[in-house]
């Protein structure tokens, strides 16, 4: 077991030790070197995710929106194993508008030169794979709306870390929000309140699901907020 040392790229800062993050929580069931996998998640907000499941993924089935390589998938996805719930992992796998050539997160390791694009999906597949994660996460591979649209299964914990312009939080919110289970947890990544640290679209999904007084916070991790659907 590990945590993943590995700098992030969203905020620049490090974790600490083996098996403990800064913060002193331990994240004892990852079944791979985390630091071995692709991805945008601080160690803090991965055992704050895995914190989390543990409770929720007892009361009913765990998604997410934005699989990338899996690094969150195996955070949360090892939560579940733990405790026989089950997590639905949600991406189109051809990256966000800052992973595309020329932009910020663009990683050449992933794109796919006969399709002429990134193709995440292979990574994803060997993480789960490696992680001995494969009967437990499920990966959907399509774009989040559609697949929002035509899901039924009430969801006891929801994961927020898709495309991060304004038309994609609101879709993500709009088409997802409404599938937690009462008490549900709602957990959105990249919440930046000031806008000089990042991006606005999922801080504003975020403010958004407060105003809406259906939501209240439950903790702050980095840049992750938990919300509970009351
Ligand atoms: C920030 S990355 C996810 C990082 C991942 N959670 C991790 O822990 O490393 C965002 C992902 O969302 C996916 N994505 C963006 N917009 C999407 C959409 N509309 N539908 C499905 N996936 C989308 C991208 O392909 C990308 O893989």
């Amino acid at each position: 077991m590990s945590v993943d040392r590995e700098k992030c790229p969203h905020d620049g800062t490090q974790a600490h030790g083996q098996g403990e993050t800064a913060r002193g929580w331990r994240v004892t069931a990852l079944n791979i070197d985390i630091a071995t996998v692709r991805g945008f998640l601080h160690a803090e907000e991965g055992a704050a995710l895995h914190r989390h499941a543990q409770v929720a993924a007892r009361r009913g089935p765990c998604l997410e929106i934005g699989s990338w390589c899996g690094k969150s998938a195996v955070y949360i996805g090892a939560a579940c194993k733990a405790v026989g719930g089950i997590l639905f992992t949600v991406d189109h796998h051809r990256g966000s508008e800052e992973n595309q050539p020329g932009w910020e997160y663009f990683d050449e390791t992933v794109w796919d030169e006969a399709a002429g694009a990134i193709d995440t999906l292979p990574f994803l597949r060997d993480t789960l794979r490696r992680a001995g994660l494969e009967e437990t996460v499920i990966p959907i591979v399509g774009r989040s709306p559609v697949v929002a649209k035509h899901w039924a299964a009430p969801l006891a914990l929801l994961f927020i870390d898709g495309g991060h312009t304004m038309e994609h939080a609101l879709a993500d919110w709009r088409g997802w929000a409404r599938h937690l289970m009462p008490g549900g947890l709602l957990a959105i990544h990249d919440v930046f309140p000031d806008p000089a640290d990042g991006g606005r679209p999922p801080f504003e999904i975020y403010r958004r699901a407060l105003a809406s007084d259906l939501f209240e916070e439950v903790e702050a991790v980095e840049s992750l907020r938990i919300l509970r659907r009351l």
